[in-house]
């Protein structure tokens, strides 16, 4: 089986091509590198011991998605082209509206023009409204997004439902990931963030590495446990194995499906830093400081339709998540560019 992986070169998606290449099945890669490095596909394919075929370019260019249709048997697609920096889609809400809509427009008219309608899509647990209680199912109340990014995987879950709705021939997956962390265990691929990073646990890294001075807990006086934020953390592996497990339900359904992609566990920052030291042995100085506008106290999934349905379960543990993201950044201090 043929799948085509837009985003193919970044973090989610080359964890999930070794997978795939593990699991017997051909890779194409299209990406415009504009948040990756092709070192990354590089290391995947010697990891696999097999290749994979790679377009650079843009999921935007109808031109080049009618070349690959054409040169390459596509019986699936696992679209994750696309920016996911919260921040920057306040101040850049037009360039996050065209690049994240605009990908899966071209893209599903292209599959439709070519007679290939099954598709799986990087959705994210941002998309459920603030006010739900947890765990969060599938089911849970969604919209009212607090920022572009987060509308724009909303509005592509609508775009993707209507499309399917309008012909039983699509089989859709709407893939709701909660929070990927850690890296492939050889320490080989990983998350590799531009700048200062937005999420917890590469500025963990950083911090501990010494890229950063100390990592700035956002609040302590939320109603949890210990006063931090409490988020599902999911180990990348686990998650790139969740789509394979999509694939081969796509490849046999039709119809639109949503799964959360989740352990079902919530941990505080501090559970975070603390998991962290000691799991490594190195010390990660912190300071509490406001609360980052926009954060919600709790997020945490109820995965038991993954489990069901897929049959896909996450296996690793937050000690794995620690030692797995932490054995990438020591083995890559500067991420790919080194
Ligand atoms: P990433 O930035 O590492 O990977 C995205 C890839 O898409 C990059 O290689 C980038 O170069 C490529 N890309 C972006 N726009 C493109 C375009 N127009 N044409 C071709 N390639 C393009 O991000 P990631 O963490 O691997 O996330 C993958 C997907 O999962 C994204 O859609 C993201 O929104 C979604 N997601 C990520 C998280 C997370 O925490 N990482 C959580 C929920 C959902
Ligand atoms: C963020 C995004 C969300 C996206 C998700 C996965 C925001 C508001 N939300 O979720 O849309 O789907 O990433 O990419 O950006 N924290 C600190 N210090 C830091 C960084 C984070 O204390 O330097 C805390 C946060 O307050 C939160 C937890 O760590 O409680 C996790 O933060 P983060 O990794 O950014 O993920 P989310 O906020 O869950």
């Amino acid at each position: 089986m043929r799948i085509l992986v837009t985003g193919g070169a970044g973090y989610i998606g080359s964890h999930t091509c070794l997978e795939l290449l593990h699991g017997g099945y051909d890779v194409v890669v299209v990406d415009n590198l504009c948040n990756s490095n092709p070192v990354a596909l590089e290391r995947v394919q010697a990891l696999a011991g097999k290749s994979l075929t790679f377009y650079q370019g843009d999921v935007r260019d109808l031109a080049l998605l009618r070349r690959i249709f054409q040169e390459q048997e596509i019986d699936c697609v696992i679209h994750f082209a696309g920016l996911k920096a919260v921040g920057e889609s306040v101040s850049q809400p037009w360039r996050y509206y065209d690049n994240n809509l605009n990908t899966t427009l071209a893209l599903t008219k292209v599959m439709e023009e070519a007679g290939r309608k099954n598709l799986i899509f990087s959705s994210s647990a941002t998309v459920y409204t603030a006010s739900n209680t947890m765990p969060l199912q599938e089911t849970s109340q969604t919209g009212g997004c607090t920022n572009p990014y987060g509308w724009t995987k909303f509005m592509t879950e609508q775009i993707l439902s209507g499309i399917s709705h309008a012909d039983p021939a699509w089989s859709v997956c709407l893939l709701r990931y909660f929070n990927p962390i850690g890296a492939h265990e050889s320490g080989q691929i990983g998350e590799d963030p531009r700048g200062i990073p937005n999420n917890l646990m590469p500025y963990i890294t950083q911090t501990a590495i010494g890229r950063r001075e100390r990592l700035s807990i956002f609040g302590d006086d939320y109603d949890t446990p210990d006063g931090t934020g409490v988020r599902d953390y999911i180990h990348v592996v686990d998650l790139a194995k969740g789509h394979v497990a999509a694939v081969n339900y796509t490849v046999a359904h039709q119809g639109v499906e949503v799964f959360n992609l989740g352990t079902g566990k919530g941990y505080s920052v501090l559970d975070m830093v603390n998991t962290f030291q000691q799991v490594n042995q190195v010390s990660v100085p912190y300071q509490i400081v406001a609360r980052r506008p926009g954060d919600i106290a709790t997020c945490y999934a109820d995965p038991e339709k993954s489990e069901r349905m897929l049959g896909w379960k996450a296996e690793k543990d937050l000690a794995d998540m620690c030692r797995d993201a932490w054995n990438w950044q020591c083995k890559n201090p500067q991420g790919y560019q080194a």
